[in-house]
Formats: C-alpha cells, structure tokens, sequence
C-alpha cells in the first residue's frame, strides 16, 4: 500500500489528538533494539500475563489482561488476547496472527488482529521463556516521530518484584524510556471468570 505525505498526515493526527488516545509518541526513528538470541518460538508458546505497559488506547480499561499463543498448521501462531473490562466486568477477547517473515529474526514476529491492519512489530527483546519476556513494537512515520509500545509479561498473573526491577533497569540502559510503563491490574481474575462461568451456566 503506498502511503502518501496526506495518508501519514492523517494517521499522526488521529493518533495524536484521538481522546482514547494516550499512546507513546516521541520525536525520532524507532529504536533498533538487539532481540532475543536463538529465540525458540516453541518454548515462547502457552500463556503470557501482562504486568507492565506502555499506554495503549487498545488495552484502555481492561484489568487481568493475557494473551496465549499457539502453534498452527501453518507454522504461523494464533494469538488470543484477552482482558476484562474494568467498568462492565465483561471479558473481552480478541484472535489474531503472528509470524516471523525472516527465519534468520525468529524474535521478530509481526502480528495483525484485522485484515485491514498493516501488521505491526511483535520484538521479543528478552525472555527466559518460563518466568518473564520483554516485548517492543515501535511504528515510525516518515522517520520524523514514533509510536512506542512495550510490555513486561510474566508466566503468572505476578511478578517476583526483583526480576521487574532487573527488567526495568535492562530496558533503560538501553535507552527505552521506562517512565512511561504503567501496571496492569491482574487481582480478583480468576474470581471474575468464575463469575462469567456461573452467568453463561446458570
Ligand atoms: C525449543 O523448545 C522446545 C520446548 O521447550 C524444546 O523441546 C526444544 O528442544 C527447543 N529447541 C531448541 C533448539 O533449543
């Protein structure tokens, strides 16, 4: 698809002054951060908590939010995020599709939830696959600003407070701005789809 100058006009436009907007823009090309070596995409799969994110207007207003990647036929992976909404308490979720175009990059997968969808960077930076993985996706538009998106995903709906610091300390010595991560509530889950069980079979 080719995007002229007006396309990329609008696109900033709407991203920057969208009201549910909140997403993190900063001035300059997207980082071309070292990604995780030898990546296994097989000890990758099963399910992943979020515990800290950068601003998304997409994730806006949900609690207990994970995601679970499977393998398909295809060799490509089906993601399913999910979350609750912390206003309604209705679960939310949502099927989408992910795979690494270079087979020399495994950890740098690209991920789409619509067809219409330009698919956007799915970069595991760091993970030892059983406890904690760190991911980055960046857009930049005509190398003059960035959209930034990272998150700190845990194998359980915590995180041991020792290795989010270590995280943390890594990604900003790295020059990611890590002031921008914000916790994602992940209490009361497990209560709230018992809940959503009992609605659904009663
Ligand atoms: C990748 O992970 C799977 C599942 O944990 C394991 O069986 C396999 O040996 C790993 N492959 C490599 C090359 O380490």
């Amino acid at each position: 698809m080719a995007f002229t100058g007006f396309t990329y006009v609008f696109l900033l436009m709407t991203i920057m002054g969208s009201p549910v907007g909140a997403q993190v823009v900063n001035w300059g090309r997207c980082f071309d951060f070292a990604v995780q070596r030898n990546f296994n995409t097989t000890a990758y799969l099963g399910i992943w908590y979020e515990i800290e994110k950068f601003p998304a207007s997409f994730e806006r207003g949900q609690k207990c939010i994970q995601a679970t990647y499977e393998l398909k036929d295809t060799g490509h992976i089906q993601v399913t995020n999910e979350g609750i909404n912390i206003e309604t308490g209705e679960a939310t979720s949502i099927v989408g599709d992910a795979y690494a175009p270079d087979p020399n990059e495994p950890a740098k997968l690209k991920v789409k939830f619509f067809w219409w969808q330009p698919a956007g960077d799915y970069w595991v930076l760091h993970t030892n696959y059983d406890t904690y993985s760190i991911v980055y996706s960046c857009q930049d538009f005509l190398g003059i600003v960035r959209v930034e998106f990272a998150w700190i995903l845990s194998r359980a709906r915590t995180l041991d407070d020792r290795i989010l610091a270590k995280l943390l300390s890594d990604l900003q010595s790295m020059g990611l701005d890590i002031g921008y991560f914000q916790p994602t509530d992940q209490t009361g889950c497990d209560e709230e789809k018992e809940k959503e069980h009992y609605l659904i079979f009663s």
